[in-house]
């Protein structure tokens, strides 16, 4: 893994996540770590694309798609390189990156209510070729793998959340991510409840 790895603090509607950094040893559970929780949300956000239009939620706010594209840019990174979207949410920064010249995206996330308001999303963007996969990323038995690039926003600090495995989800992340990286694959890390040592620390392990 290159050393790629970013760590962005803020998100004004992230107050929830930001409620429970603390040392590792403390952190805290939430119901954010949970499926159903992402699974109403994003029922609720379904609703909402149909009825107006309107995508929802961006997690950590617009500036976070553009941290990230600009660094792919600095890393140069090709626009045929494979991009994972690891828990894609409402797919918007799919569509960003579709936008940016991307031509080879997955995004993946474990809510069928997330893929359905994804899919829905790109559909409208005329970019219905985009797949999007319901897969749990702790549970993917091996079908991800050979990315040149993966992109977190979000989907780490929600499993670090996880009032039922916490520890074991943490390094059932790294090692899943370990393969589904090509080798000198890059990663990208956008959380609000890490510091960068922190997230640095983490995936070093078991990573090079
Ligand atoms: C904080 S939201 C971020 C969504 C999106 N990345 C964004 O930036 O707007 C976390 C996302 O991770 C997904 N998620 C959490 N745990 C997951 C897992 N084990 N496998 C796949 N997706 C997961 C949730 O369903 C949710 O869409």
């Amino acid at each position: 893994m290159e050393d790629a790895t970013k760590s962005s603090h803020g998100g004004e509607n992230n107050s929830d996540l930001e409620e429970d950094r603390s040392s590792e040893e403390d952190f805290g559970t939430s119901e954010l770590g949970t499926k159903e929780y992402w699974e109403d949300t994003y029922q609720r956000e379904l609703e909402t694309f149909k009825d107006i239009g309107d995508v929802g939620e961006i997690w950590f706010g617009e500036e976070s798609m553009s941290r990230v594209l600009r660094w792919m840019d600095k890393a140069k990174i090709p626009e045929s390189a494979s991009v994972l979207d690891i828990g894609t949410g409402n797919g918007a920064f799919l569509v960003e990156l579709a936008k940016q010249g991307y031509k080879n995206l997955t995004g993946i996330d474990y809510s069928p209510a997330s893929v359905e308001l994804a899919k829905s999303v790109l559909q409208a963007e005329d970019l219905s070729n985009v797949p999007v996969k319901e897969m749990d990323f702790l549970n993917c038995q091996g079908e991800l793998k050979g990315f040149d690039v993966c992109i977190d926003k979000g989907t780490f600090d929600a499993i670090s959340l996880n009032p039922g495995n916490k520890a074991e989800g943490k390094k059932l992340y790294v090692q899943t991510l370990k393969d589904a990286l090509k080798d000198n694959g890059f990663f990208s890390i956008t959380s609000c409840n890490w510091t960068k040592e922190q997230l640095l620390e983490r995936f070093s392990e078991g990573i090079s």
